[in-house]
């Protein structure tokens, strides 16, 4: 511990020497290799300080789908982009795959929890959902897990059959394909595939023993080894991860570090954007008012404002600008200016939080062993390799069609943790497990060794809404995310649980002696153990979001009174203004948010290229 921490006191030391803007330089590595890798990693754009009063176009927020536009818009020489983000840069520590938990209470998060649950979640602190969003610049792909998960063909099948033409899988595929550049040897030159583009996927360097008994195992209930990316996505994987040599890869380093010298393109940080300004004669958008260093600004755009500050924080600032439900805007005194189901159909994946298996080996070893010893940091900063490079010890995901009435469009997922997380305190206190309840059921497993799996339902009929407390940009939505509310959600839940305990019982789980933990959870004792009562206790009571919140600004035509965006991703009744993120989703996807988060910022920056550029307005 000792060492460890004079480790890091040299390594905060010889960080501050070197000044850059594209990362915090707070943890940089001790050896002169290293240096130079992790000072590649930090050439990212600066703040910019000048003051100027227009622009062309206003992008508020750089995740994911901020970095893309930021990007892309700027290679037209003759606009002029401004790129608002209310946090600031990562640190280079928050590359090490690793690492991510680590950074849920920091100013890296928004930290947003859900509303106190009337009858759920009493398994959780304050009976309340965390609700991560990064906060920075890359969004949350600063914070994120990494997986790379496109969704399936059938998902935006279905979008565009609930009316929006041009988001069919055909269609997509294309800037699936734009946005890669696969690392995977053997995926490089698949029909799938791509390289080239803005965003590296690779395999985490490190796999453990037990992650190839996952994969025997699936083999041995009928689950083929597959590229969930591919044709078929039902079956097990190794997972496809954003990193590259064992870093992650951020949506900023993938698209704003080429940006550090482009003149047209401008990036201010902990500026946190208050207001879309909209003349409310015309409904035209024209400008934000945005706060930086307690100053209020005002820039006008002279093309379009776009929304890309997220699932949660675009509806908040569309209602908070007067685009919202009449009824909700006029309680809190907020002139309507456009009468929008906005903050309505909020959807995520939830998963069951305490699944364990103990195991007669130790195959892999517990978080804390890993974190505490130097030789994994050394390994991973010399030779870019070792058990730091795994996205916490999850390895292997499986894709199960659990219904079997859609073959080929799973239903449940399921990420298999090499070492199991929660029966540690530090991980049950951070995932908001309550303390009290964990030290009467898990506390007892701590040093046991365990494997842990998440198993979640893919796309859940439960919707949730966020709506405003107040008109302060400061004060947080109020995010209800009403999760298990429709009785199917929670019978494929309980059917993927099921799963999961059939596959321990495989000979490959088997040999290294699997046996489900089934000690009655306390606030489910007076269920019969294995019962689908039980399960139903279990579930409701301890489950957790798995971040992928979208829906809340939905995709649509004019027609579908629950729309708030075009296909194109204008707001209906609104001039000037988009929101381009994972909000516009119709309905979520049977994958991980990212990828196609990329993916409609690619899209969207066509339709804007196409609008202005094109000799005819379309
Ligand atoms: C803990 C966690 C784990 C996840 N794991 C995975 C995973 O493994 N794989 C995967 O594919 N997806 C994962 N996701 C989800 C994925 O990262 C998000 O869905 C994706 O980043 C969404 O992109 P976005 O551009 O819509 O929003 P975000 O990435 O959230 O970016 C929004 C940006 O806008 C900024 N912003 C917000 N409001 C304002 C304002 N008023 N003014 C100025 N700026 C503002 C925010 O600070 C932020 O930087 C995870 C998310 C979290 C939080
Ligand atoms: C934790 O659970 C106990 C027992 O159910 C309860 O009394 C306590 O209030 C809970 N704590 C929190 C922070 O929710
Ligand atoms: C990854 O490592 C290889 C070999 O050291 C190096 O050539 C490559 O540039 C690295 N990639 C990135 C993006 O840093
Ligand atoms: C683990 O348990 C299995 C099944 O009972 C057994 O075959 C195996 O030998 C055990 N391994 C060890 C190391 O005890
Ligand atoms: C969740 O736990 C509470 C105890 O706090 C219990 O009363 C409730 O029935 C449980 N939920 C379900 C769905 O069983």
């Amino acid at each position: 511990m000792l060492v460890r921490s004079a480790l890091l006191t040299i390594a905060v030391t010889v960080g501050l020497l070197e000044c850059t803007c594209g990362q915090n330089p707070v943890f940089n590595p001790i050896f002169p290799v290293v240096l130079e890798r992790e000072r590649s990693s930090m050439q990212g754009p600066c703040d910019d300080n000048s003051e100027q009063d227009s622009y062309d176009f206003i992008i508020v927020g750089s995740g994911p789908a901020g970095s893309v536009l930021a990007n892309r818009l700027s290679e037209v020489e003759d606009w002029e982009i401004l790129l608002l983000e209310a946090g600031s840069d990562g640190t280079v520590i928050m590359n090490i795959p690793y690492l991510i938990g680590q950074f849920q209470s920091t100013d890296a998060n928004w930290q947003y929890k859900t509303i106190p649950s009337e009858s759920k979640f009493s398994g959780l602190n304050g009976r309340q959902m965390d609700y991560p969003r990064g906060r920075g610049v890359g969004g949350s792909t600063l914070i994120n897990y990494m997986f790379y998960v496109r969704g399936n063909s059938r998902d935006y099948d279905n979008w565009e059959e609930m009316g929006n033409p041009g988001w069919g899988y055909d269609d997509v595929l294309p800037y699936f394909k734009k946005i890669e550049d696969m690392q995977i040897p053997v995926l490089r030159d698949d029909e799938f595939h791509s390289t080239g583009g803005n965003v590296k996927v690779s395999y985490p360097p490190y796999r453990s023993k037990i992650s190839d008994i996952f994969l025997q195992a699936g083999l041995e209930t009928g689950s083929p080894e597959v590229d969930y990316n591919g044709k078929h996505q039902t079956g097990s994987a190794r997972i496809q991860t954003t990193t590259v040599n064992g870093s992650r890869w951020t949506a900023s380093r993938g698209y704003l570090y080429s940006l550090r010298d482009r003149h047209n393109f401008h990036l201010k940080k902990r500026a946190l954007v208050k207001k879309v300004l909209i003349n409310e004669n015309t409904n035209t958008a024209y400008g934000v008012i945005y706060t930086k260093n307690g100053k209020d600004y005002t820039v006008r755009a002279r093309k379009e404002v776009i929304l890309c500050a997220g699932a949660i924080n675009s509806p908040q600032l569309l209602m908070l600008s007067g685009v919202g439900p009449k009824d909700h805007l006029e309680e809190l005194n907020i002139q309507v200016i456009k009468d929008l189901k906005v903050g309505y159909n909020l959807m995520d994946h939830v998963a069951f939080a305490t699944l364990m298996f103990t195991v007669n080996v130790s195959k892999f070893p517990s978080p804390m062993k890993v974190i505490g010893d130097q030789r994994n940091f050394f390994n991973y900063y010399v030779y870019n390799n070792g058990p730091m490079t795994s996205q916490l010890g999850s390895e292997i995901v499986s894709y199960h069609d659990i219904r079997n009435n859609t073959p080929g469009w799973p239903d449940i997922e399921v990420i298999y943790f090499s070492a199991a997380l929660l029966n540690n305190p530090q991980y049950a206190n951070a995932f908001g497990l309550n303390m009290s309840l964990y030290a009467d059921h898990i506390a007892s497993i701590q040093e046991t060794p365990a494997y842990q799996v998440f198993p979640f339902q893919m796309r859940p009929k439960s919707r949730g809404r966020i709506t405003l407390k107040d008109s302060d940009i400061n004060t947080p939505p109020l995010i209800n995310p009403n999760a298990f509310s429709e009785e199917e959600d929670i019978q494929i839940q309980i059917a993927g649980i099921r799963k999961m305990i059939e596959i321990s019982r495989t000979p490959a789980l088997q040999s290294i002696g699997a046996t489900l933990y089934d000690k009655p959870l306390p606030l489910c004792e007076d269920y019969e153990y294995d019962s689908d009562d039980y399960w139903r206790c279990a579930l409701l009571n301890f489950s957790i979001s798995v971040s992928h919140q979208c829906g809340t600004c939905k995709m649509g035509p004019e027609s579908d009174e629950t729309a708030v965006v075009s296909s194109r991703l204008k707001v209906h009744g609104v001039h000037n203004l988009r929101v381009v993120d994972a909000s516009i989703f119709p309905q979520i996807i049977s994958g991980h948010l990212q990828a196609p988060t990329y993916m409609i910022a690619e899209k969207a920056a066509d339709f804007i290229k196409e609008d202005y550029l094109k000799p005819h307005h379309l």
